[in-house]
């Protein structure tokens, strides 16, 4: 078998060995560690893994690109699983009066948070909000994503809510990285629906989603189920409609209220289950029962500064396969930097090194159904692999808040080189 690319004598190799399944519980500390590792790259694909001398059966000719990763940690591509990527303007003015104690959902119902980011990407053209979301991603891939969940719902009007949509596809089509989208229109309840609800809930059912499932710019549908947003019932009968018209479901559940919706995840079998910081022990437990993907998002709760984090080590005894993800979006959460996210997956919710890992490849790929082809570095996968400028893995939490990745392979290409997009 003729190698395009190798990379040889890697110091740390983390295949985070898994087949096509999430891991759960306790399986997620696994992560298939070699030492002294090759990776061997046929066109997209990884045709070879090992430790030592590479096999006979692979042929390295002129044009097979050498990469040596003595010293290094190599991963697969990391996978960011929820993220509001595309939107307009941004809410730096919000700072201050989180500052003062005004909390996140007391801004939102005053007209601000969520609504505001609404106007600002109503505002913008299609053109605007590529290109702004363009550095976004940018940035996302040189600290090592490689595939983006993105998400609608700064619209709340079918003709944004395909702008945005619309975006993601061009993105998707005119970057290195590979995006997956999701309809998020219930995200907020628009000024005008402000006391009739149900009536917007209906809109969405009736006329956003048929629109979008026709034309085909969304693989999952998402609702923002919390107090004062969408009740259960209305993301029960949202995600009930969508599934209809083929959309996969995710839900934002629990995030500050404890409303039910990891039970409502459970009761739905959605693909994931996200925030879940003030889920019940009893709805985590029926998620795990159902193989639903819990999605941690400690950057949110870090800069909500509210002092509450999702229960991972509960969610982990409960054998739940648990994924982490910046939760990327212009108010509760503006990084875009996954690493951070790993050490506040380590100090904030308690998760080991090898955890954290497993939550930012496989189960973030399970988190979006994309584990039959990334998610770790396996014969037959997509060839996405980070190189980290990092001894060991640990070193890569330990310290934090900086960019560790030297080189990215995104679809057997180098993308990214001493962390700089080429
Ligand atoms: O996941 N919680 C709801 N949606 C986003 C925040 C969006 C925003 O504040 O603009 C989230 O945290
Ligand atoms: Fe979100």
């Amino acid at each position: 078998m003729v190698v395009d690319v190798l990379i040889k004598d890697i110091s740390q190799l983390i295949t985070v060995k898994s087949g096509i399944k999430a891991k759960k519980g306790r399986e997620m500390q696994n992560i298939g560690l070699i030492e002294n590792g090759w990776i061997a790259i046929k066109e997209n694909t990884i045709i070879g893994v090992g430790s030592g001398d590479i096999g006979s059966e692979f042929k390295i000719q002129e044009h097979t690109l050498i990469v040596d990763g003595k010293g290094k940690t190599v991963t697969p591509g990391l996978i960011d699983p929820h993220t509001h990527l595309v939107h307009g303007g941004s809410r730096e003015n919000e700072l201050a009066l989180k500052l003062k104690g005004v909390p996140y959902l007391e801004i939102l119902k005053k007209g601000g948070g969520i609504l505001s980011t609404v106007r600002a990407t109503q505002n913008s053209t299609l053109e605007e909000l590529v290109n702004q979301s363009k550095k976004s991603l940018d940035r996302m891939l040189t600290y090592g994503v490689t595939t983006v969940e993105v998400k609608s719902g700064y619209g709340l009007e079918i003709d944004t809510e395909i702008k945005q949509l619309e975006a993601i596809d061009i993105l998707n089509k005119q970057s290195n990285s590979d995006l997956v989208s999701t309809f998020m229109g219930a995200h907020a309840i628009p000024g005008e629906y402000r006391h009739n609800p149900d009536e917007f809930v209906d809109v969405v059912i009736n006329e956003m989603l048929p629109i979008v499932a026709e034309k085909q710019l969304a693989e999952f549908c998402d609702v923002f189920c919390e107090e004062g947003v969408f009740s259960i019932d209305q993301t029960r009968k949202i995600l009930k409609a969508a599934e209809k018209l083929g959309l996969k479901s995710k839900i934002h559940a629990d995030e500050i209220i404890s409303l039910g919706g990891a039970e409502l995840a459970a009761e739905l079998g959605v693909v994931s289950a996200d925030h879940l910081m003030a889920a019940s022990e009893e709805g985590l437990k029926m998620m795990a029962e159902k193989d639903v993907v819990a999605v941690a998002l400690p950057g949110t709760s870090f800069n909500l500064a509210m002092g509450k984090y999702a229960n991972v080590r509960k969610m982990i005894d409960y054998g739940l396969s648990v994924a982490l993800a910046t939760d990327y979006n212009p108010g509760s959460c503006p990084t875009e930097n996954i690493q951070l996210i790993m050490s506040l997956g380590c100090l904030y919710l308690k998760m080991t090194p090898e955890e954290v890992i497993s939550a930012v490849t496989i189960n973030a790929a399970a988190a979006i159904n994309r584990e039959h082809e990334i998610g770790s570095i396996e014969i037959g996968k997509k060839a996405d692999i980070v190189i980290f400028d990092a001894p060991n893995l640990y070193y890569i939490p330990y310290h934090f808040g900086v960019n560790h990745v030297d080189i990215v392979i995104k679809n057997g290409k180098i993308v990214v080189k001493e962390g700089r997009l080429i």
